[in-house]
């Protein structure tokens, strides 16, 4: 009888392993968001490298949903020591996701073999956040939690015994003949025995992203002065440099929040010291004194892997890798030796006096330069799952020492992954191709991360100002001068231009600060892709109608696809120009827009050209969008500063907007120290617009002073 027992419970903890397809069994795990498993899924994965906590309660706001799939459409199976998995597709469904691409936000049809990589110009998986979601037209995501490279087929694979499966065409005389016919599911190999999978609901793809993003822990809320502006200076600059750079900006009214350091602060770089260069910055906690005396913080880039001459080289040692990287050892930041020994050189000699925050470089590629896949870590988690998350685990440990000290942190990365969402960073490249880094900012909002379209130089002052536009319409406005010294002023026939666009950034910050705390509480990406905007599906699909359509969705799908234009936050559309352009269309979904600087009326769900010279970049407001601004400050209000708002309103219709305030420095928010202040527009007893804002709760922020409207549209 026990026997009889024992076997039956072997064979029922072995059948996943054993089964052919099957379909899984689906478990609740927060509001509208489902999780299984398939086989023996690794003891190591994304969720596990993060250590992230769903954010419960704004999961409960969004509510219940229904099951946002057929079960029994949904496949798992483990053979040959790896896992298959085959979600459906529609018809008509598109998809979005699958990382950060730089080419296409249309990802249906296209085959990905998720990996970190450095970007290399085609999208075919390698990139710097290969996150495994997707999100579909039909409002639901799908997420697999592992830290292998993944394959998927997005809508590629036919099944011989599918119920939709494509009648087949002949090819000499039907035009509709199509070398990759029509195909009714997404499909994923996995090099391991198991993974766990989780769904999310809609109704909206926007609602699915949220539930992932709410989930994966809620996004970023960075400090104010971290969506300020930011210059990373030329390699070798000494601490005097730095200073006068700095002086610079002040002198001719530039705006500047912080200074990033390039490797020349380290005493050796490539591999790295994790140390100062003590003839450059001979005094590094007075040199940083001097700087926050000037309202600027210091950024310091570094990579990972540690030179013999590194003071912690020696300790952490035991704790690498088979390989190195550049001559440095490669820790392995699985193992909490690892981390701390990172972690406390970072702490004694750099946040202890008062550096504000990383750029954490090199973590994501070229092959040939990182440690191979046949390399072994300590932990004997696996090379490859090393690296699909040691961009994450330098995020997570940086993370948790500003945390320790109640300082926010936002810096940059260059590779991510799911789970990455709640981490203060921002994705950046060498890329470099203008067009492409806004394809990177719509995709950017698929996938739970942050990417900023840097500047570096430019051949021409119109190509910096078009450059300078889009990045302060991004998470991070930044000129990365590492490499030539390039200054806001360095064009001077456009210095007024870009002088403009940089303060307009800063005006912005009230508006941009409290679109990133609905980024943290709520999950709503800050910058997004149009495809996630209500009103935009069916504006995109009239101007694309093609004969062929109907026998071929996927190439419906790749027609539909639009690039270069996105929200920022709630009301704003931005249409960037690029360099030799002068006009160009854009779509207006339906409902009225206006013109941001003038308000005047743009257009109503139809796409329009525009032309508006050098000094401006295309930007749309939605009608009853309510824009809190401040004045041009040079640098963010630091904690307790009033400053004046001047709200902007568009349009003729009442609303409400949500204004966030908090302290814009400390973690405090997360102990309920932050208020949300109603902006309400109402039609008053004369008829005409008028608006209100609510007082802070008694002992809550309260950082306002004068407040002023300016209704802008007649
Ligand atoms: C590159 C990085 C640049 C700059 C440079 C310094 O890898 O992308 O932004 O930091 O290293 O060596």
């Amino acid at each position: 009888m026990i026997l009889k027992s024992t076997y039956l419970l072997l064979l029922i903890l072995l059948f996943p392993i054993l089964s052919d397809a099957q379909n899984p069994v689906w478990q609740r795990v927060a509001p509208g968001v489902w999780k299984t498993l398939i086989g023996s899924p690794d003891s190591y994965d994304l969720l596990k490298a993060t250590g992230v906590l769903p954010y419960q309660e704004g999961l409960a706001k969004l509510g219940e949903a229904g099951f946002p799939l057929t079960e029994t459409r949904i496949e798992g199976e483990v053979s040959d020591g790896k896992t298959y998995l085959r979600f459906p597709l529609e018809k008509e469904e598109q998809l979005f996701g699958f990382g950060l691409n730089f080419k296409t936000v249309q990802q249906r049809g296209r085959i990905l073999q998720l990996h970190t990589d450095h970007y290399g110009g085609t999208d075919n998986g390698r990139t710097h956040a290969p996150v495994p979601f997707y999100v579909s037209d039909k409002g639901y995501g799908v997420f697999v939690n592992s830290a292998r490279y993944l394959t998927v087929y997005a809508g590629t694979t036919v099944l011989r015994d599918s119920p939709e499966a494509p009648r087949p065409l002949d090819r000499n005389t039907d035009k509709n003949w199509s070398a990759q016919p029509y195909s009714d599911a997404v499909e994923m190999v996995i090099p391991t025995t198991g993974t766990e999978i989780y769904l999310f609901a809609g109704p909206t793809p926007l609602e699915a992203v949220r539930r992932f993003n709410l989930f994966l822990g809620g996004g970023t809320l960075p400090p104010r002065w971290g969506l300020g502006f930011t210059q990373r200076v030329k390699s070798l600059y000494t601490a005097n440099q730095v200073v006068e750079e700095a002086k610079a900006f002040s002198e001719k009214g530039f705006p500047l929040d912080f200074i990033g350091l390039e490797p020349g602060w380290q005493s050796k770089s490539y591999p790295c010291t994790l140390a100062w260069d003590k003839n450059r910055f001979p005094d590094p906690a007075d040199f940083i004194r001097k700087m926050n005396e000037m309202g600027i913080r210091i950024n310091l880039w570094t990579n990972p892997y540690l030179s013999p001459e590194s003071p912690i080289y020696d300790k952490i040692k035991p704790y690498t890798a088979s390989h190195t990287v550049w001559g440095g050892v490669v820790a392995d930041l699985t193992l909490p030796e690892a981390q701390s020994i990172l972690g406390k050189q970072m702490e004694k000699d750099q946040l202890s006096i008062g550096v504000s925050g990383y750029k954490i470089d090199e973590c994501d590629g070229y092959d040939r330069w990182l440690w191979p896949d046949v390399a072994k870590f300590p932990s004997k988690n696996s090379a490859e799952q090393l690296r699909q998350t040691y961009g994450l685990l330098l995020q997570k440990i940086t993370t948790d020492l500003f945390h320790r000290q109640n300082r926010r942190t936002y810096g940059l990365v260059r590779a991510s992954n799911a789970g990455g969402v709640s981490f203060p960073y921002v994705i950046y490249n060498d890329y470099y191709s203008h067009e492409d880094f806004i394809t990177a900012l719509i995709n950017s909002s698929f996938c739970g991360v942050l990417w900023t379209p840097e500047v570096r130089g430019s051949k021409t002052g119109e190509e910096w100002v078009r450059r300078m536009q889009t990045v302060c319409f991004s998470p991070m406005a930044m000129i990365n001068a590492w490499s030539d010294g390039t200054k806001p002023w360095s064009f001077p026939e456009v210095e007024k231009e870009v002088k403009e666009i940089a303060l307009l950034r800063m005006q912005l910050m009230p508006y941009f600060y409290s679109e990133f705390a609905k980024y943290h509480f709520e999950g709503t990406p800050p910058f997004r892709a149009m495809n996630l905007e209500p009103g935009f599906g069916a504006m995109a699909s009239t101007e694309h109608k093609n004969a062929n359509l109907a026998e071929n969705p996927y190439l419906e799908a790749v027609n539909k696809e639009i690039k270069g234009q996105y929200m920022a936050g709630e009301f704003l559309l931005v249409a960037p120009l690029f360099k030799g352009q002068t006009e160009r269309s854009v779509i207006l979904p339906k409902g009225k827009w206006y013109d941001f600087y003038t308000g005047k009326f743009a257009g109503e769900g139809e796409i329009i050209r525009v032309s508006p010279g050098l000094a401006h970049i295309p930007v749309f407001v939605k009608e009853g969008g309510i824009v809190p601004m401040m004045p041009p400050l040079l640098h963010a209000p630091a904690a307790g500063q009033k400053f004046d708002l001047e709200i902007r309103v568009y349009g003729k219709t009442p609303g409400i907007y949500l204004l966030y305030d908090d302290d814009g420095e400390t973690f405090n928010y997360e102990k309920g120290d932050f208020s949300w202040r109603k902006i309400a527009i109402f039609t008053d007893k004369k008829g005409k617009l008028a608006g209100s804002v609510s007082k802070a709760e008694k002992g809550k922020p309260d950082n306002l002073g004068k407040i002023s409207w300016k209704f802008m549209t007649e």
